[in-house]
């Protein structure tokens, strides 16, 4: 994704050092592009937990490279412990993207087949690379596969602008590049196809507001924030022709968990014949669960993101009473038969079992 003529990626080692990892701090969009880097498992840590970085695919990678650093400052004569050790901080972190286990379990293979404490470094270096550039890569794909799903419907309003509904920030800020449900509309601007977003502002934390209306701006995307009850009423009256969301994790049978309130567009969207796609990369899947709502982890953050807004001074206002409680889910999850298609690296499969494993045929005998 290109920033004032540049491109950048969300996260890289320092090309001064390889010691340092750089990230854009996402707390600071979209008043302030800045850069900041991490240098230790708890930077790492931190990172992930406070959101400086966040979205599933990113918070992956972010973990790749914090077992890179952690294998880097791990003592030589407690080398795997200061590992293992490193692997259950980074995924403590944040409870509900799938990619955060699955990248730590990766290096920690990785890691465990070279056989001298260099070579697992070096390892460690290179398999945190490869998450990266496989993550772009897959959301490249995901672009590729999804374009013609927006091409029909262009097609059939006869080149009148193509109405999208998207909740939270699954672009390339959540990714390492292209994002996951931006993909096939960043696609689709770059082959010509008129479109336009809604943009759901997504309380609390507003990464629709701040991070995707942010990202549109920048490509040109023509879009409008609407408030995260707006998308009802816009499908009510024609105004959307289909959604397409980002996804945390992904059961083996097809239930979605997304940001909050995602469960409630897939059921306006139902009711008004809508298609509901959801975009996801193969390492956001855990193939391990079958029933979403009941297995999925769902994070409980701090109750004061509901009770406060932030302002671009550095000052929060409080918009509650002094004294209510707060509660503060960040996810939900939205069941496979809400979901018309899934748009995944390797095509557009139905959201259940057998749709899942005709894309991915080597997890059969894991079920
Ligand atoms: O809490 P976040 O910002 O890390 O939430 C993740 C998300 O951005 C969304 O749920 C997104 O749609 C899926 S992540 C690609």
């Amino acid at each position: 994704m290109k920033i004032d003529g540049k491109h950048y990626r969300t996260i890289w080692v320092s090309e001064a050092n390889r010691e340092t990892v750089c990230i854009i701090d996402q707390q600071c969009l979209p008043h302030d592009f800045h850069i900041m880097e991490l240098k230790t498992v708890e930077d790492f840590c931190v990172a992930i937990s406070e959101m400086y970085v966040r979205g599933a695919g990113l918070i992956g990678a972010t973990a790749g490279f914090g077992m890179y650093i952690a294998a880097l400052r791990a003592p030589k004569g407690k080398f795997d412990e200061a590992l293992h050790k490193a692997g259950e901080a980074l995924k403590a972190t944040r409870p509900t993207a799938a990619n955060l286990a699955w990248a730590v379990t990766r290096q920690l293979r990785a890691i465990a087949q070279a056989d001298s404490v260099e070579a697992k470094i070096e390892t460690a270096f290179n398999t945190a690379q490869e998450i990266a550039d496989e993550d772009a890569d897959f959301c490249r794909r995901i672009g590729e596969y999804g374009l013609p799903l927006i091409e029909e419907i262009s097609r059939r309003k006869n080149g009148e602008p193509v109405n999208i509904l998207t909740h939270c920030n699954a672009g390339w800020l959540a990714f390492v590049d292209y994002g996951s449900a931006t993909a096939p509309i960043y696609a689709a601007h770059a082959a010509g196809i008129p479109v336009h977003v809604w943009v759901d502002e997504t309380r609390p934390r507003n990464q629709g507001a701040a991070l995707t209306a942010w990202e549109f701006a920048h490509h040109g995307v023509p879009h409008h924030l609407i408030v995260d009850n707006a998308g009802g009423h816009l499908m009510q009256h024609g105004m959307v022709d289909l959604v397409i969301t980002g996804t945390d994790r992904v059961t083996r049978n097809g239930d979605v968990a997304n940001k909050i309130g995602t469960y409630l567009k897939a059921l306006a969207a139902h009711d008004n014949n809508i298609p509901f796609y959801v975009a996801l990369p193969s390492s956001t899947f855990d193939f391990s669960l079958t029933d979403g709502v009941r297995n999925i982890p769902i994070e409980e953050r701090n109750a004061d993101e509901v009770r406060y807004v932030n302002g671009t001074d550095g000052k929060r206002a409080l918009i509650c009473p002094e004294e209510t409680p707060a509660r503060n889910w960040g996810f939900d999850v939205t069941p496979a038969r809400l979901v018309t298609k899934l748009i995944c690296e390797r095509g557009v499969c139905d959201a259940s079992e057998e749709g899942i494993l005709s894309l991915f045929p080597e997890e059969r005998q894991n079920g």
